[in-house]
């Protein structure tokens, strides 16, 4: 049987290559097998309260970079969130069955009141509320996260557990994680430590222009260069291996380490060949942004296509929750 897929995606932040090669790549796989639904999260992205002016916009480009990188509205569902006003009703429902003290305990929570204490506020607390509905909303079985996710996936799995014994229903499935095992490549940043997107300046964006992209490159830390035969990689270099296996042939790679290994490595070549590859990649969906962006017509009709389909299986889902709760109309 197909599984029912939702996957919710940040709003803020261009997509890189990290991303590409990470959820994206993982999201293709899964609309050609699965019914899936993918959305914009707007509302979530509230709770750390963009500017209005920007707010449309960053959506936009967001869905925009998504459809150009492979995402496709004949396979799945694509919508965003705040387009589809079931997931704040029936948010209004489970918030009833979230105590207070279990959302406190949340670590993204936690992280949150840490990196933004002047702006704690209730959504915050109820991200994962929110969350949860995105994913019970469409009776989703399997969702695709992150480690940084788990805890918010397995209160989802106790909210509809909670739901379920409360009104002696077996009503919400309990989603599990979509397991991708080894099959997911990590791709690091260009500085020296760390994944793609976790500090400023490190990533490669799918919207970056070619310039943009070598000049990046050029950037990227590196060290002397190996002084034995066999020397053991540091981890600047190690990245730039990694880099170059996911967007270059074999034999390319293979060419490198032996250069490294037999000390002739020049990281200028190495940096050359990696802008090359990366360029032959990620410039043709850099074409497809700019012409999705500025075809206003084609994505409101994404968007709205979209949200019909999302709202169909939302508004029968809120409306069996509140039949089950007790809510009759007069
Ligand atoms: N919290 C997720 C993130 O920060 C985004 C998200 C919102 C999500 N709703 C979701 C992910 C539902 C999966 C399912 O990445």
């Amino acid at each position: 049987m197909k599984d029912i897929v939702v996957s919710g995606i940040r709003s803020t932040g261009n997509l890189h290559l990290g991303n590409y090669f990470g959820a994206l790549r993982n999201f293709i796989k899964m609309q050609d097998e699965n019914n899936c639904f993918f959305f914009i999260a707007d509302l979530h992205s509230l709770t750390t309260h963009p500017k209005s002016e920007d707010f449309h916009a960053k959506v936009r480009q967001v869905l925009a970079e998504y459809l150009a990188a492979g995402l496709d509205p004949d396979k799945a569902t694509i919508f965003v969130q705040s387009d589809v006003p079931e997931v704040s009703e029936l948010y209004t429902l489970l918030n009833m069955l979230a105590p207070v003290g279990e959302l406190e305990r949340t670590v993204s929570f936690k992280e949150k009141v840490r990196k933004q204490p002047d702006n704690v506020n209730a959504g915050l607390l109820t991200y994962p509320v929110l969350m949860a509905t995105d994913i019970l909303i469409h009776h989703a079985t399997k969702v695709p996260v992150g480690k940084d996710q788990e805890q918010h996936l397995e209160m989802t799995r106790m909210f509809a557990r909670r739901f379920n014994s409360l009104y002696e229903s077996n009503y919400f499935p309990e989603p599990t994680a979509y397991n991708f095992g080894t099959e997911l490549v990590k791709i690091p940043g260009l500085d020296g430590s760390g994944k793609m997107g976790k500090s400023e300046g490190n990533g490669l964006y799918l919207a970056d222009d070619e310039a943009t992209i070598r000049k990046k490159v050029k950037r990227a830390v590196t060290d002397v260069g190996p002084s034995v035969e066999n020397a053991p990689m540091p981890e600047a270099i190690q990245n730039l291996f990694t880099i170059l296996e996911a967007v270059s042939a074999r034999d390319t790679v293979d060419y490198f380490r032996d250069k490294y290994r037999s000390c002739e490595i020049r990281y200028g070549d190495l940096k050359q060949q990696l802008a090359d590859d990366i360029c032959r990649v990620t410039l043709p969906i850099r074409e497809r942004i700019l012409a999705i962006t500025s075809d206003a017509n084609y994505i409101a009709k994404v968007a709205r296509e979209g949200a019909d389909r999302a709202r169909s299986s939302a508004s029968k889902t809120l409306s069996e929750v509140k039949q089950i709760m007790g809510f009759k109309p007069f």
